[in-house]
């Protein structure tokens, strides 16, 4: 997914030698799937507002400084982009390093299981090992010398239809995007910093009890697997599934049915 692109002006740039010609105010990144080139991403989507929170979609941009987030940064024309520079493919392998050292699985090794995004951009951007000591941070109640951890949380299981993990959590905010965009719940939030920041419902209460609708929305946007359908866990993901209108009321909201 990419975010959309607002303006009928017409400006043409440059991306990995691509003469590419959007609309004004496109993102590099749509811009640059229009041209067939897939930037890696896990914060981005079709449907929501890019807000450039996961930092894997960088790119480099001639005479800009730095290395920009594809998804929040619009073409103008003339702009010419590098994609595939070993900066970026080396930042890249960096910021994906860093999100599977603090994963309770070992993602470069265990077998893909489809529900789990980071699995797919560490082998898309070809991270190899991780030098990092494994975070189980999130995943034990008790350290090594039997001290209670602080930075565990328990998965919340209150909901009966979704579980929430925090150990999956990479806090792309794409359940709060989702909850507060397109459902108009604004039921999650963003709590604590660093190792420690996590999504929370209402205030700081079990999703069951908070303002939470059960609609499942920040469940479908989960690219983690954090949040996940009690049946998928149950029983995996489904052969096929179709996107489906609701047809409860006027307002239109499209959900997956399996
Ligand atoms: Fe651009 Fe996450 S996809 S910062």
């Amino acid at each position: 997914g990419t975010p959309a692109s607002p303006s009928a002006q017409l400006v043409t740039l440059s991306i990995d030698g691509f003469a590419v010609t959007v609309p004004a105010g496109t993102s590099v990144m749509r811009a640059a799937a229009e041209a067939g080139i897939a930037i890696p991403k896990l914060c981005a989507t079709d449907s929501m507002q890019a807000i450039g929170s996961c930092r894997l979609c960088l790119v480099e941009i001639d005479g800009m400084r730095g290395t920009p987030a594809s998804c929040t940064t619009p073409v103008a024309d003339g702009m010419i982009v590098h994609t595939q520079s070993d900066t970026v493919r080396q930042l890249r392998r960096g910021v994906m390093e860093l999100y599977v050292s603090d994963h309770p699985r070992d993602l470069l090794t265990s077998p893909a299981n489809g529900l789990d995004d980071v699995q797919t951009m560490a082998a898309a951007v070809g991270l190899r090992e991780v030098r990092y000591t494994p975070g189980a941070n999130h995943v034990a109640p008790c350290g090594a010398d039997g001290q209670a951890n602080p930075l565990f949380r328990a998965p919340d299981t209150s909901n009966p239809y979704f579980t929430y993990d925090p150990a999956l959590c990479i806090v792309c905010m794409r359940c709060v995007r989702a909850c507060d965009d397109i459902q108009g719940t604004f039921a999650l939030t963003v709590e604590g910093r660093g190792f420690d920041s996590r999504i929370v419902a209402g205030q700081d209460q079990p999703f069951l009890t908070s303002d939470c609708v059960s609609c499942g929305a920040c469940v479908q946007a989960c690219p983690t697997g954090s949040l996940l359908e009690n049946t998928v866990a149950e029983i995996g993901t489904p052969e096929r599934s179709i996107i489906t209108t609701c047809a409860y009321c006027g307002v239109g909201c499209s959900f997956e049915a399996q």
